[in-house]
């Protein structure tokens, strides 16, 4: 048996026809279009290929959008009072700031200078303390895009045993909250999981993964989830992707497919989906700066 394909590409197509008409709706009404604000420091070339993708899906779906390419040597200082100008830009309702950033630029210190109101990577602490306690503003883009995939796929959450491959701020960490969150009527999705987060310096990393029902890898490591490592039958989301002798490759092993009953395939899985989510949110910024 081959796994059933968590297809990206169609997922996020339709969440961006769904933005797209409140896009519309918006104009009918005679507001302006939201505007997302990316900042790419440097010419890290996977980034600019993320930052490019971004921009190409606002305009896709009607909304203004300014990359800004900024040289990498800049100062912190330069950076922090740009970003201040686009907090204070009426036009800009969403600021991002691709990381990774040159070394010399401290990222803490950058994801606390963006307004929390136009966050919507959702990485200032505000945001990552309000998702934490339950009461999110900006949900951020990739969890919440893994969590769309599974849930519009028609894999529910509730009450599964879910396993996170990696502990990071912007994947394993915010995924884990929302998998415990309790759901509502405004967001039906996802959440009311039993979490297990596990990482490279879990013991018996095996075992623990083939406990998983849904098991979410971005652990950052290439192909470092094989066919062993999988119960048969499980749901397994993909969020990692390199660069490999010139061609895309994720954490899980291509093996998995004949293993699990569900598999994200990399490109073509969560990568369309987080993009497809950074709109959700900069509607939503819009939404609540002009209402
Ligand atoms: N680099 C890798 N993932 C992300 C992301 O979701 N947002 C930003 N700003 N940078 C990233």
């Amino acid at each position: 048996m081959t796994a059933r394909l968590l297809d990206g590409r169609q997922t996020a197509a339709a969440i961006r026809a769904e933005v797209a008409a409140q896009v519309e709706r918006r104009r009918q009404q005679g507001l302006p279009p939201p505007g997302l604000a990316a900042v790419l420091v440097g010419d890290n070339p996977a980034s600019q290929v993320y930052v490019r993708n971004k921009h190409k899906a606002c305009q896709q779906v009607g909304m203004a959008s300014w990359v800004h390419q900024l040289p990498a040597d800049i100062s912190q200082e330069r950076l922090l009072d740009f970003l201040q100008e686009l907090n204070a830009d009426p036009r800009v309702h969403g600021i991002l700031v691709q990381l990774p950033l040159p070394r010399h630029i401290d990222e803490f210190a950058v994801q606390q200078a963006v307004l929390p109101s136009k966050d919507v990577d959702g990485f200032h602490p505000e945001n990552a303390g309000l998702l934490a306690l339950g009461r999110p503003r900006f949900y951020p883009c990739t969890p919440h895009g893994v969590l769309q995939l599974l849930w519009r796929a028609g894999y529910d959450t509730l009450g599964k045993e879910v396993v996170i491959v990696g502990r990071s701020n912007i994947v394993g960490k915010p995924l884990a909250l929302m998998l415990l969150q309790k759901r509502t009527a405004q967001n039906p999705a996802g959440g009311e999981a039993t979490v297990t987060v596990v990482h490279t310096r879990s013991r018996d990393l095996p075992a623990l993964c083939r406990r998983a029902e849904i098991l979410v890898v971005a652990a950052g490591v290439p192909g470092i989830i094989t066919a062993e490592m999988v119960a048969p039958g499980a749901i397994v989301v993909d969020v990692g992707i390199h660069s490999v002798e010139g061609r895309l490759v994720g954490d899980v092993h291509p093996q998995v497919a004949q293993i699990a009953a569900a598999l994200s395939p990399v490109p073509g899985g969560v990568g369309p989906m987080t993009i497809a989510m950074l709109l959700v949110n900069t509607l939503q910024a819009a939404e609540h700066i002009d209402s």
